[in-house]
C-alpha cells in the first residue's frame, strides 16, 4: 500500500490522518500545477489507487489546484486549497462499503447514510492537527451547491467558500468522468455540457467557464453535433463563452455532405433571443469517417 493510502486507512481506524502523507501528495501536485505547461488532461491521467474514493480525492485535489493556480493563487494558499480538496471526502471512511460501492441508485435510506460523510469529514478534519482550518469547511460545504439546494439541508443563508466552489466543480467533473461500478465514464465534452446546462445553478458560472476554458471544451478542430442535427467542425472559439464556438457545417441533418462554406456562429441569437443552433456534443471523428484537418 502506498503511503498516500495510509491517510485513508488511519482515518478509517479512527486515528488522526497523518498530515505528512497529505503533504507529500500536495507537494507533488503543487509542482505539477506551477509549471507553465500545466495540462489538466495530463493531471487526469494520474496514478490510480486501489481505493476508488482515494483516487477520486487525489484527482479532485489536482483539478482544484489547477483551477486555483489559474486564478493566480500560489504558495501557502495554493497548498491550503490542495489540502482541503484532497480531504473533501474523508468522511466516507465511515460510509458502509455496501452503500459506497453500490451498483445502481441509492434508496432514500442509503442516501441519508451517504449524506453523513460531509459532517463526519468536518469532524475528522477539525481534530486533525496541522490540517488547515479551510479543510473542515470544504468537507462540510462541498455538496451544498451554489444555490444551497444540496446537503446538509436547512443550514440557513450562507456564502460558499471560494475553495468549496472550486472543489465542487472538480468533484462533479471527476465523478462523471470516472468509471464507477454502475456507470461508464462519460466523454469529457459531454460532461462539460452537462455541467454547463442552462447555467447550472449548482456552480459559480464564472469559475465554471474558467474551468471549461482550462480544460479546452471544444478546441478548434473538434467535430461537433448541433441541436439542428447538423455535424460540423469547430473553426473558432468564442472568447467569453466556451460552450458556443463557431462551427463550419459539413453534414446537414440528413447526413448529406455539404458543398461550400457554411459557417455558424452558435453564440448568435435569433430575433426571439434564442440560440437557434447549439453544440450538443463532440463527435468521435472515427465514428463518421471525417478528418477534421481536411476541412479546416
Ligand atoms: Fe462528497
Ligand atoms: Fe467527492
Amino acid at each position: 500500500m502506498s503511503s498516500a493510502e495510509t491517510l485513508w486507512e488511519q482515518a478509517k481506524a479512527g486515528e488522526k490522518p497523518n498530515p505528512d502523507d497529505a503533504r507529500k501528495i500536495i507537494d507533488s501536485l503543487a509542482n505539477i500545477v506551477t509549471q507553465d505547461r500545466t495540462s489538466l488532461m495530463a493531471l487526469t491521467a494520474l496514478k490510480k489507487y486501489d481505493n476508488y474514493t482515494f483516487t477520486h480525492m487525489v484527482n479532485v485535489a489536482a483539478l482544484a489546484m489547477a483551477q486555483a493556480r489559474a486564478l493566480n493563487l500560489d504558495g501557502p494558499l495554493l497548498r491550503e486549497f490542495g489540502f482541503a480538496a484532497l480531504m473533501h471526502d474523508i468522511g466516507k471512511v465511515n460510509t458502509p462499503l455496501e452503500v459506497l460501492n453500490k451498483p445502481g441508485k441509492l434508496t432514500a435510506e442509503e442516501f441519508t447514510i451517504m449524506k453523513m460523510h460531509v459532517v463526519d469529514g468536518a469532524h475528522i478534519l477539525r481534530r486533525t492537527p496541522e490540517m488547515p482550518a479551510l479543510a473542515p469547511v470544504v468537507a462540510f460545504e462541498h455538496h451544498l451547491r451554489q444555490d444551497l439546494t444540496g446537503y446538509p439541508e436547512n443550514i440557513g443563508h450562507r456564502k460558499l467558500n471560494l475553495c468549496t466552489q472550486i472543489v465542487s466543480i472538480a468533484d462533479v467533473f471527476d465523478a462523471l468522468r470516472s468509471n464507477r461500478p454502475y456507470r461508464e465514464g462519460l466523454a469529457t465534452a459531454r460532461i462539460k455540457s452537462i455541467m454547463g446546462e442552462q447555467g447550472n445553478p449548482a456552480f459559480n458560472q464564472t469559475l465554471l467557464r474558467r474551468f471549461v476554458n482550462l480544460m479546452g471544451l471544444f478546441p478548434i478542430g473538434t467535430i461537433v453535433r448541433l441541436s439542428s442535427e447538423e455535424i460540423g467542425v469547430v473553426t473558432a472559439e468564442h472568447p467569453e463563452d466556451p460552450f458556443r464556438p463557431q462551427v463550419k457545417i459539413i453534414f446537414d441533418a440528413a447526413g448529406t455532405r455539404l458543398e461550400g462554406e457554411h459557417l455558424v456562429n452558435t453564440w448568435e441569437r435569433d430575433s426571439r433571443g434564442d440560440f437557434p443552433k447549439a453544440v450538443v456534443e463532440s463527435v468521435d471523428p472515427d465514428s463518421i469517417e471525417l478528418d477534421p484537418l481536411t476541412v479546416l
